[in-house]
């Protein structure tokens, strides 16, 4: 059950625009952080939650999408997220932002896995404008945007390979705009 949730986990850089979420939905998503691990249990990661079509809209010129591939402008037009979840830093709770770098990885999967569960999917966004998604957010000066997911209906194939002899690890995408995604073998990663 586990691997098969992992297994849908791709990142996901296209979906069915026509699909919107309720508030709640996110919410949920959210709520599932509240049970996972925290460095000393300080808990600073705090949540913004977009998913009305305008911000959303307004939110994903201020990210960048799947940088290694060069010639293809990702999302493609009409298939964008339905939804934003912006994971902060509180800087009142803690300032130290690369010790809750982890916090920030493990909250970030529980959602993605959370919202594969449910069908949906999202991809992970570290490259992101961050001083204008503040502003945009008016988000106050203490809450530091760390990551932002992206949520949807998946509306694209991902294909895992195996990363080959040359340790290429480069994702690509074929004529069909299948994504293709090398992964090392388990051999290569016990020490
Ligand atoms: C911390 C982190 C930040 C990422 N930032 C971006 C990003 O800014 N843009 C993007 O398109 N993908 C981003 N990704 C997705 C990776 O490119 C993706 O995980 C990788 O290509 C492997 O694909 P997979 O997640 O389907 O296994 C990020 C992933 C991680 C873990």
């Amino acid at each position: 059950m586990l691997k098969d949730l992992v297994l849908k986990n791709r990142s996901y850089r296209g979906y069915d625009s026509a699909f919107r979420f309720k508030r709640e939905e996110l919410m949920e998503l959210v709520d599932l952080t509240r049970y996972t691990a925290s460095s000393v249990n300080e808990q600073p990661l705090k949540y913004y939650i977009a998913c009305e079509k305008e911000e959303v809209d307004e939110i994903l010129p201020l990210t960048m999408w799947a940088k290694a591939l060069k010639d293809i402008q990702l999302p493609h037009p009409g298939m964008g997220p339905s939804a934003f979840i912006i994971i902060c830093q509180d800087m009142n709770i803690s300032s130290n932002t690369t010790r809750f770098q982890r916090d920030v990885g493990i909250v970030a999967q529980t959602i993605l896995l959370g919202a594969v569960e449910k069908g949906l999917g999202g991809c992970m966004i570290g490259s992101f404008r961050k001083p204008e998604l503040k502003k945009l957010l008016s988000l106050p000066e203490h809450i530091e945007p760390n990551l932002v997911l992206a949520l949807g209906r998946p509306a694209e194939k991902i294909v895992l390979t195996e990363v080959g002899e040359d340790g290429d690890t480069a994702y690509y995408r074929d004529e069909n705009d299948v994504h293709y995604v090398p992964k090392r073998r388990l051999e290569d990663l016990i020490l």
